[in-house]
């Protein structure tokens, strides 16, 4: 496929999924509007219609709780969504907002990398006008991140959802959930292989096979963990108080670096000073940030909030931090070594979601193998930070030509680069139109 085709491909995936002020991520599978989606969403968006994609971002905002919390879903208003919205009940928290159903939990904050790529498409007064618009959002937001998500003043913030850290069935939360975190009931649904009869009935599998998604006793495990949750109507002290289940998550941590520094960016140009308490722990995390590396194998891992135990599962979260941008050229070069190997993260079409040679890899399994294009993207992102150019310039490419290949799935195979999940999913699109319209 020509570039150009291609180009007309990705705006033709946004224009389908566009629902007038947001855009869902991909019809049937995902109808409402999701967190770091929108993000993602907005950066291709920028490219077609800045005044859209400042829409995008404004109606996220629809969604924050007065507790600065950004929902990882807005809920569409409809009523054939009644069960979705009814499976969360975000009216149970006094925070929740009056006007729109979300739900009671976050998703990695990339908004600040949204606000400020938006950003670069306006003029100086107009740049400015807008990021006023966003700035009290986004200061409530990271205040809540450390408000609520670091109770200990560490300077790493915790998640109590794998589907907060966006990737959903990513290898070191689902090892936590089976080891720790089956009720009774679902074992034995386990092992009465009741999820043979329970898979008929999954309205996923209307969209992508299911050997591509979720297996259902990891769905049932995930409803399980939402509705302790609910059960606490969010509060973060009583899950706190009960949960053996918080992660201090690699992904999420190494974005939230990212985000404060442009959060710091975005206060500069305003020529507002952030507010002392959260200056004083975003300070921190850079260098908290660092006791997540472990020695032995060279790498950085997600750790145990409780037991501060380092879960040395591999994944993609192993080379985000080279996004994250905090950490020394070193230690980016021993990640970048990863990234050539072809045993670890360098298939044909990279880049994997779980390494080639870990033993939970699978090349169509969601988050459990294939290549998504918004990792991609931050990798390549961090590599250009490092002066990996040549390496930000191959993966630029195949990212591409797999895009080009397959059309704009919601992920790949690794191997051969073959579509898998969705079809026609917007952030795939839009990243690509970025990849596209963004000098090499
Ligand atoms: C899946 C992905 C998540 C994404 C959502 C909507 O749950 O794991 O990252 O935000 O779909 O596309």
């Amino acid at each position: 496929m020509l570039p150009t085709d291609l180009l007309e491909q990705t705006k033709a995936v946004l224009e389908m999924n566009d629902r007038g002020n947001y855009t869902q991520p991909a019809h049937g599978l995902y109808p409402h509007q999701w967190l770091w989606d929108s993000c993602f969403i907005a950066i291709g968006l920028r490219h077609l219609d800045v005044e859209r994609a400042k829409t995008e971002l404004l109606s996220l905002l629809r969604g924050q709780w007065r507790n600065g919390m950004l929902p990882n879903i807005v809920f569409r208003d409809d009523p054939q969504y009644r069960t979705d919205r009814n499976i969360w009940r975000s009216w149970l928290s006094p925070f929740a907002p009056n006007d729109v159903m979300t739900t009671g939990i976050t998703q990695p904050p990339v908004l600040a990398e949204a606000v400020v790529q938006v950003g670069k498409k306006l003029a100086w007064p107009e740049r400015r006008q807008w990021y006023r618009m966003v700035y009290p959002a986004l200061v409530s937001y990271h205040q809540w991140l450390y408000n609520e998500r670091d109770p200990h003043g560490e300077g790493l913030v915790l998640l109590i959802h794998p589907w907060e850290t966006g990737l959903d069935n990513t290898p070191p939360w689902m090892a936590e959930m089976h080891e720790h975190l089956l009720p009774l009931w679902i074992r034995l649904i386990e092992k009465t292989q009741l999820d043979r009869v329970i898979n008929l009935f999954r309205r996923d599998a209307r969209s992508v096979p299911l050997d591509q998604r979720f297996s259902t006793i990891e769905s049932l495990a995930l409803l399980d963990i939402q509705r302790r949750l609910r059960r606490k109507a969010y509060d973060i002290n009583k899950i706190l108080d009960h949960s053996l289940f918080a992660i201090e998550d690699l992904t999420f941590n190494s974005i939230l670096i990212r985000a404060n520094a442009h959060l710091r960016e975005i206060a500069k140009s305003l020529r507002e000073d952030l507010p002392d308490k959260l200056e004083a722990s975003m300070a921190k995390t850079e260098k908290a940030f660092e006791d997540l590396w472990d020695p032995y194998s060279g790498q950085y891992y997600s750790r145990d909030f409780i037991t501060h135990r380092l879960l040395k599962t591999p994944s993609i979260a192993t080379l985000l931090p080279l996004y994250a941008g905090s950490i020394t050229k070193e230690r980016a070069g021993q990640l970048v070594r990863l990234l050539e190997n072809d045993q670890a993260f360098g298939p044909a079409y990279p880049v994997p979601s779980v390494p080639l040679n870990s033993f939970w890899f699978q090349p169509k399994l969601y988050w459990q193998g294939p290549a998504w294009v918004n990792m991609n993207w931050l990798i390549i992102d961090g590599l250009k930070r490092y002066g990996f150019n040549d390496h930000a310039a191959a993966l630029r490419e195949t990212t591409l030509e797999m895009v080009a290949k397959s059309g704009c799935s919601e992920y790949f195979d690794p191997l051969t680069g073959e579509a898998a999940g969705a079809a026609n999913f917007s952030w795939t699109a839009a990243l690509a139109l970025d990849l596209l319209k963004t000098a090499k």
